[in-house]
C-alpha cells in the first residue's frame, strides 16, 4: 500500500510554492496524495505567522488533528513553515500537542524525506535550522495548475518594517540564479505552462550579490524571451525600490502584466515613518502617477494596515485620503497585530481593538466603492483572458484573467481552456468582471 499525504497550507504564495515542492518530495519519495484528511498517512501543516488569525487557525487545526490520531493511531503530523520559526514556538507547539511527529521550519523543508525516516526510527523529531543553507535547486514539484505556475526567484527579506515578523522567519536575502530560473520556466513553458508568477518578499531586491551582475528587470528580460511562455507576474514589489528601471522594463517587456502590487501600508508619513518603510506618502503617489504614465490600462494593487501603534484619527485620515487619490483596483486589508521580537511590538499607543474594527471597516468600504467603479469602467473595453475553465461558481460560464489580474466571467467554448480568448465586458462587478467572447487571439 502505498501511503498517502494531505496538507494544510497557510499564509502567502510563497508558503503555497512551498507546499507544492514538498509535495513534490512526497510523491518522488512514493507517497500519493489523499481525498481527505481521514484517509492519511501523513498530514502535512504549512504555517504562517504574518498576523494572529493565520495563528489561530493552525493551533484550532492541530487540536482536531490531535482527536483524528486517536482514531488513526499511525497517521503522522508534521508541522512545517513559518510558525515553528520563531522562537520558542517549536517547543510550544510539542508541549500542547504531543501528538504532533515532525517540527520543522522554513530553512529544512528539502530534507523533508531524511526527517520522516527519522521519525520512523526515532519518535518525534524537532528540527528548526536558525539559517539557510544555501539556495535549494532542482527539487520536485507537484504543481496544483497546469496552466500558471509559482517559480520563486528570491528567498528572505532584509526589510525589517517594524510590523513584520517575515525577516526573522525566512532569513536574509538570497537570490535563485538567473540560469536555474530560466531553465525552470523554459521546462514550464515546453509542458504547456502559459503563466508564471515571480516570487519573492521583497522582488525587486533580486540579484542582490550574483556574479555576473543582474538586477530583476534583467531577470525579467530574460524571461521574457521564453518561448511558449505568454504572460509574467511577479510579486511582491516594495515601493520603495520600483524604480524607472523597473517601469521601463514592464512597459517594454511584452510579457510582463499591466499589474502592480505595491503594498503602500499607510498613508501618514509618520506612520510610514515608524514602520520604517522607506518612502513618503508624496514618493508613493508620485510612483503611482508614473506607472499609469508609462503603462497605459495598469491596474494597481495594494496592501493595507489600519491600527499600527499610535495611528490617530489624522494618520487614518491620511490613509483614507491617500486610497482616495491612488484609486486602486483591489486592496487587501488588515488589522494590526504585534508580531512577537518586532520592534513594533513594544511601541506604545495600542490601539483598542473597537477603534481598529471601526477603522478597517471604513476603510474597507471606501475601497469597495472605488474598486467597483473601476470594474464598472471596464465597461464596454475587450480584455485578453487566459482561460483557466468552468467558473466555480457557475460550470456554464468560463473563467479566465486578464492581464491586469482581473477575473472574468464570461460565455465561451469549454474547448478553448489553456488558450487567450478576446473578452468584452458587458458588466463591472466588485470581485470581477463578466463578459463575452468576441474573437479568438492566439492558441
Ligand atoms: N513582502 C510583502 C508581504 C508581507 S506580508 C511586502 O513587503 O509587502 C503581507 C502583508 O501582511 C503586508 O503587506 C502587511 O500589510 C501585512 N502585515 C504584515 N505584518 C503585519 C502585522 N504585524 N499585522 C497586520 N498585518 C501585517
Ligand atoms: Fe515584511 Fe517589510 Fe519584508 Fe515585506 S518588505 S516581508 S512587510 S519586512
Ligand atoms: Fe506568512 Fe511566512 Fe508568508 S509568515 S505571509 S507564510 S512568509
Amino acid at each position: 500500500m502505498t501511503k498517502q499525504y494531505f496538507t494544510y497550507t497557510y499564509g502567502c504564495q510563497m508558503n503555497e510554492s512551498d507546499s507544492e515542492v514538498m509535495a513534490g518530495i512526497l510523491e518522488e519519495a512514493g507517497y500519493t496524495r489523499a481525498a481527505r484528511v481521514e484517509d492519511a498517512d501523513l498530514a502535512l501543516i504549512n504555517t504562517c505567522c504574518v498576523r494572529r488569525t493565520a495563528e489561530n487557525k493552525v493551533w484550532g487545526l492541530l487540536g482536531s488533528l490531535g482527536h483524528l490520531k486517536k482514531r488513526r493511531p499511525g497517521m503522522v503530523i508534521a508541522v512545517s513553515g513559518c510558525m515553528p520559526q520563531q522562537e520558542g514556538v517549536a517547543d510550544e507547539i510539542r508541549r500542547r500537542f504531543p501528538a504532533v511527529d515532525l517540527v520543522i521550519g522554513t530553512h529544512n523543508r528539502h530534507e523533508l524525506t531524511r526527517l520522516l525516516a527519522r521519525v520512523e526510527t526515532e519518535g518525534p523529531v524537532t528540527e528548526v535550522l536558525p539559517e539557510a543553507c544555501c539556495v535549494p535547486e532542482g527539487l520536485p514539484v507537484k504543481r496544483e495548475s497546469a496552466l500558471r505556475a509559482w517559480v520563486p526567484v528570491m528567498y528572505g527579506c532584509n526589510n525589517f518594517c517594524t510590523y513584520c515578523i517575515v525577516p526573522y522567519v525566512r532569513g536574509r536575502e538570497r537570490s535563485r540564479r538567473p540560469e536555474n530560473i530560466v531553465r525552470e520556466v523554459e521546462a514550464l513553458a515546453a509542458q504547456g505552462c502559459r503563466e508564471v508568477v515571480l516570487l519573492g518578499q521583497n522582488v525587486n531586491a533580486y540579484g542582490k550579490g550574483l556574479s555576473p551582475r543582474i538586477n530583476f528587470a534583467g531577470l525579467l528580460a530574460l524571461l521574457n524571451e521564453v518561448e511558449g511562455l505568454w504572460r509574467i507576474r511577479y510579486t511582491t514589489s516594495h515601493p520603495r525600490d520600483f524604480g524607472d528601471e523597473l517601469i521601463e522594463a514592464a512597459a517594454r517587456l511584452d510579457r510582463v502584466c499591466e499589474n502592480f502590487h505595491l503594498p503602500v501600508q499607510a498613508g501618514s508619513d509618520r506612520v510610514l515613518r515608524l514602520m520604517r518603510r522607506g518612502y513618503t506618502r508624496e514618493g508613493y503617489l508620485e510612483l503611482v502617477r508614473k506607472i499609469r504614465g508609462s503603462v497605459p490600462g495598469a491596474s494597481i494593487t495594494t496592501d493595507i494596515m489600519v491600527g499600527f501603534p499610535g495611528e490617530t484619527e489624522e494618520d487614518f485620515a491620511a490613509t483614507l485620503d491617500l486610497v482616495r487619490q491612488a484609486r486602486f483596483d483591489q486592496a487587501f486589508t488588515f488589522v494590526y497585530n504585534p508580531r512577537r521580537g518586532t520592534p513594533a511590538a513594544s511601541f506604545e499607543g495600542a490601539v483598542a481593538e473597537e477603534v481598529k474594527s471601526r477603522r478597517i471597516q471604513e476603510l474597507i468600504g471606501l475601497q469597495q466603492s472605488i474598486g467597483r467603479e473601476l470594474n464598472q469602467a471596464e465597461e464596454g473595453r475587450v480584455h485578453e483572458v487566459l482561460v483557466e475553465g468552468p467558473s466555480a461558481g457557475n460550470p456554464e460560464r468560463l473563467t479566465g484573467r486578464t492581464r491586469t489580474n482581473k477575473t472574468v466571467v464570461f460565455d465561451g467554448d469549454p474547448a478553448t481552456a489553456g488558450r487567450l480568448a478576446a473578452v468584452r465586458i458587458n458588466t463591472g462587478r466588485l470581485t470581477h468582471l463578466e463578459g463575452k467572447v468576441v474573437g479568438k487571439d492566439e492558441g
